[in-house]
């Protein structure tokens, strides 16, 4: 097993997976160290969907916007806001059920992703890759739907998991002093923000100008920066605007805004 720094420094996405199964006493090790995660009053109001089966990740494929890793991947890991455990524990002990509200929402979501990124680290100690989909958010409402979720759960993060067939160079990091604040927090000039970004603008056109089709959508658009290609083509105001709508019509829906 890799020295806990070694695993930490070492992450990296990973997007091309073998065609091999993780072993079940792996994926136990794993999940039980992402059950040892803090949890808010250790009520632990998560829970993690497996999802191994190839039909039902076939299923889940357009709701994470037909993603390769989701079908590549052995296994796929939906971490999911969850009070139903709870609230059905409340009624048989006679007491009030609460935990239908957005804080509620916002304590399972907490919950969710500290065990999630505890897994994700202990599956890289034991030689395996992840990727988280942000699509498991977005998508939240056909996930439900799909993995037959009942109210009061809701997904919140994913990823897919199995042993690396690839090896990408590590990703740029902001600089500690970027986003470290002491004491107090403290703004930014614009000298600040110019050094903050440089390497990343560099190396992030580079990135994207690499994939023959990201390339001939950032020419097209005439997109001229990396700050650019952030809003004007990935994360538009009208995909976040709608994605939005979507996750407060899927909160509602599984009686969280109450
Ligand atoms: C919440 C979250 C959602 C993400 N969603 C996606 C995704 O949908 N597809 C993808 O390829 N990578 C996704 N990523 C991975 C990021 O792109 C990746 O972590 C980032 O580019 C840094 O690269 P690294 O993880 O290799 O260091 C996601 C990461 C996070 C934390």
């Amino acid at each position: 097993m890799r020295l806990f720094y070694e695993t930490l420094l070492s992450h990296r996405s990973i997007r091309k997976y073998k065609h091999k199964p993780v072993p079940d006493e792996v994926l136990q090790k794993i999940l039980t160290a992402g059950t040892r995660a803090s949890s808010s009053g250790n009520m632990q109001p998560y829970s993690i969907i497996v999802t191994t089966d190839e039909k039902i990740k076939e299923e889940l494929l357009p709701a994470h916007f037909n993603q390769s890793m989701v079908t590549e991947a052995p296994v796929l890991l939906t971490f999911c806001a969850d009070f139903h455990r709870m609230r059905l524990w409340l009624e048989l002990s006679d007491a009030p059920e609460n935990f239908d509200n957005f804080m509620s929402f916002m304590i399972g979501s907490i919950d969710a992703t500290l065990a999630s990124q505890n897994v994700a680290l202990a599956a890289e100690a034991e030689g395996l890759g992840i990727c988280y989909l942000g699509t498991t958010l977005a998508s939240n409402k056909e996930i439900s739907r799909i993995l037959k979720l009942p109210k009061h759960v809701v997904p919140v993060v994913g990823f897919s998991l199995g042993y690396p067939d690839e090896v990408p160079k590590l990703r740029d990091r902001l600089s500690l002093e970027a986003i470290i604040h002491r004491e107090t927090y403290k703004d930014y000039s614009v000298d600040d923000i110019k050094k903050i970004y440089k390497e990343k603008e560099r190396e992030g056109m580079k990135r994207y100008k690499a994939n023959p089709e990201l390339k001939k959508m950032i020419d097209k658009s005439k997109v001229t920066n990396l700050a650019q290609v952030y809003t004007k083509l990935k994360y538009t105001k009208d995909s976040h605007i709608k994605y939005s709508e979507d996750v407060f019509s899927c909160l509602k829906e599984q009686g969280f805004l109450n």
